[in-house]
């Protein structure tokens, strides 16, 4: 179980209305006591925050918004005191434009060897000043930015698959890799867990960078997993020689991982997590294969629509595929990235992921998508594999769906042209006092981003021993998740329930059986005779039965 951290928006030690990691370990005891086994931070190094800190420029450092690395070396030593271990985001597909390396790129000129460190092309042309190619970027406008040469006239180009302070790193240049290797050791010295690792799919680019004409969206090009692009995979996107870096990874990791005669590796277990937005889970499956990554976030689940026909189907080829290579599978349903569950299950059945819900935009239905994302959570805990938590949604909290746009951060919504609105509702600063000031995210009133109204009844001092509360029911589901080692455990599906129900059981070990049913239909669902209510993600009806939108645990 993994717990991620959105270092901005969890909780401001100092009151300047930014996250930081001094208030991040002073709440570390908030995440033992919900249950989970690890954190992974979002970026924390040093960045201009031209995309909230996915633009690095010290990988070995500490941004001063977010402290010190004395203050991450506090964080580590706490939660590892706490039995909680820390995953580190890795960004390798670009740095910030304020890195040493760009701006030695852009000093030294067309044909250097600073500029070999990225992406640079002449444009196109007879004046080049088109764009090497057509390219777009994820979050809008041209994936190329021209830079000045030394005497001030139009010079070269240089990609950015993401916001133009984003430039790529050329993944064929061997001091790239090098660097990354040497980042790795660093953090595995200080005692980091792991690395999340951002847009794995990404970091080399099909030879000749060819032309491509559909768009790209943010979170993979596509909003339908799988997807065959018409028998053709895109030039920037999970080309087959990503996974020789990732290979070179795993030896250092595996070089921290002692492993025994039997094969474990005990407490010592250090992992990476990919980030891939790919076309299937048969191609997500390869980045973790048994000598690449451990884990990679299984999005097909996270964008699978409310209905039990299509929840089955990702559950089982997300199966298929990753016991095809002997890797665990995870589960995901929100991130910084995406609108938040609770909001996205409170829109019809049917509607595409919007990049972001603002004013004027049609609003979710709050009750309907809190009850789904209660039942979408109870359902996933329960599945073997890893399950990834977003901060905040063990309050049910939903989006920021109002927010006024002028004071958006992302650089979605000014790249798009003010067309989507993107990532900033999920990622406004979480509540825990719902009577303080900002609603205790810091010692002051200031918050980054605003927080809505909303969020008072739902901070975690409200919510703490309600017995109905979102909170309660996520430390019902890990407590019993844990003791059964659910985590652990192989699925079959149970027959015999309308095609509406999704229905199946866990069994984590010899002679234990954990029934699951999800009910997505209009008529309540009977459980099993004489099976005993572990835990439910709503009231049963008063004869006992599971009704519409309702996850049910049973021990039978
Ligand atoms: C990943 C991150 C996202 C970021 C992008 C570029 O998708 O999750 O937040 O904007 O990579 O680094
Ligand atoms: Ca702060």
């Amino acid at each position: 179980m993994v717990y991620q951290i959105y270092p901005r928006s969890w909780a401001d030690g100092n009151g300047d209305g930014i996250g930081d990691l001094p208030g991040i370990t002073a709440r570390l005891p908030y995440l033992r006591d919900l249950g989970v086994d690890a954190v992974w931070l979002s970026p924390f190094y040093v960045s201009p925050q031209a995309d909230a800190g996915y633009d690095v420029a010290d990988y070995r450092d500490i941004d001063p918004i977010f402290g010190t690395l004395a203050d991450a070396d506090t964080l580590l030593a706490t939660a590892h005191d706490l039995g909680l271990k820390v995953i580190v985001d890795l960004v390798p597909n670009h740095s910030s434009d304020e890195h040493p390396w760009f701006q030695a790129a852009l000093a030294a000129g067309p044909g250097s060897p600073e500029r070999e460190r990225y992406i640079f092309r002449d444009g196109r042309g007879p004046h080049g000043d088109l764009p090497p190619n057509n390219w777009l970027c994820v979050f809008g406008g041209a994936a190329w930015t021209r830079v000045k040469a030394a005497d001030g006239t139009d010079g070269q180009w240089y990609l950015h698959l993401f916001a133009a302070r984003q430039p790529d790193l050329n993944w064929d240049n061997p001091q790239v890799r090098a660097e990354f290797e040497d980042v790795l050791r660093f953090w595995l010295d200080r005692g980091a867990d792991g690395f999340r690792v951002d847009v794995a799919n990404a970091l080399i680019k099909e030879a000749g960078l060819p032309d491509w004409d559909e768009p790209l969206h943010l979170l993979g090009d596509v909003d339908v997993i799988p997807h065959d692009h018409h028998g053709k995979r895109p030039p920037m996107w999970d080309q087959d020689g990503v996974h020789e870096v990732y290979r070179a990874w795993r030896q250092i990791l595996n070089s921290y991982n002692p492993i025994d005669a039997a094969g474990y590796s005990g407490d010592n277990d250090r992992i990476l997590c990919a980030e891939a937005w790919v076309d299937s889970p048969e191609r997500l499956a390869r980045y973790v294969r048994d000598d690449e990554m451990h884990q990679a976030f299984n999005f097909k689940f996270l964008q699978t629509q409310w209905r039990a026909g299509d929840l089955r189907d990702a559950v089982s080829t997300s199966f298929t595929a990753a016991d095809s290579v002997g890797a665990p599978t995870t589960w995901v349903l929100s991130n910084h990235d995406v609108v938040r569950h609770t909001s996205r299950l409170g829109l019809p059945v049917g509607t595409k992921r919007p990049n972001g819900i603002g004013d004027g935009d049609p609003q979710p239905n709050a009750a309907l998508g809190l009850r789904r994302a209660r039942a979408a959570t109870a359902l996933m805990l329960a599945l073997p594999g890893s399950s990834y938590l977003y901060q905040g949604e063990e309050l049910g909290l939903p989006d920021s769906t109002d927010m006024p746009d002028d004071v958006r951060q992302d650089p979605t919504w000014p790249r798009s042209g003010h067309t989507e609105r993107g990532r900033d509702g999920c990622r406004v600063p979480m509540p825990w006092e719902g009577d303080r000031p900002s609603y205790g995210f810091g010692p002051s009133d200031r918050t980054w981003l605003p927080q809505p109204a909303s969020y008072a009844a739902l901070a975690v001092d409200r919510q703490v021993g309600a017995p109905d509360s979102t909170l309660e029911l996520y430390r019902a589901l890990l407590a019993i998740r844990r003791e059964l080692a659910l985590g652990a455990g192989s699925l079959s599906w149970l027959g015999g329930y309308s095609e509406e129900v999704v229905a199946f059981v866990n069994e984590p070990g010899a002679g234990e059986r954990v029934v699951v049913i999800t009910n997505l239909g209009a008529e309540p669902v009977a459980v099993p005779g004489g099976a005993l209510v572990l835990v439910s993600s709503g009231p049963l009806t008063l004869q006992g039965l599971v009704p519409t939108d309702t996850t049910v645990w049973l021990s039978a």
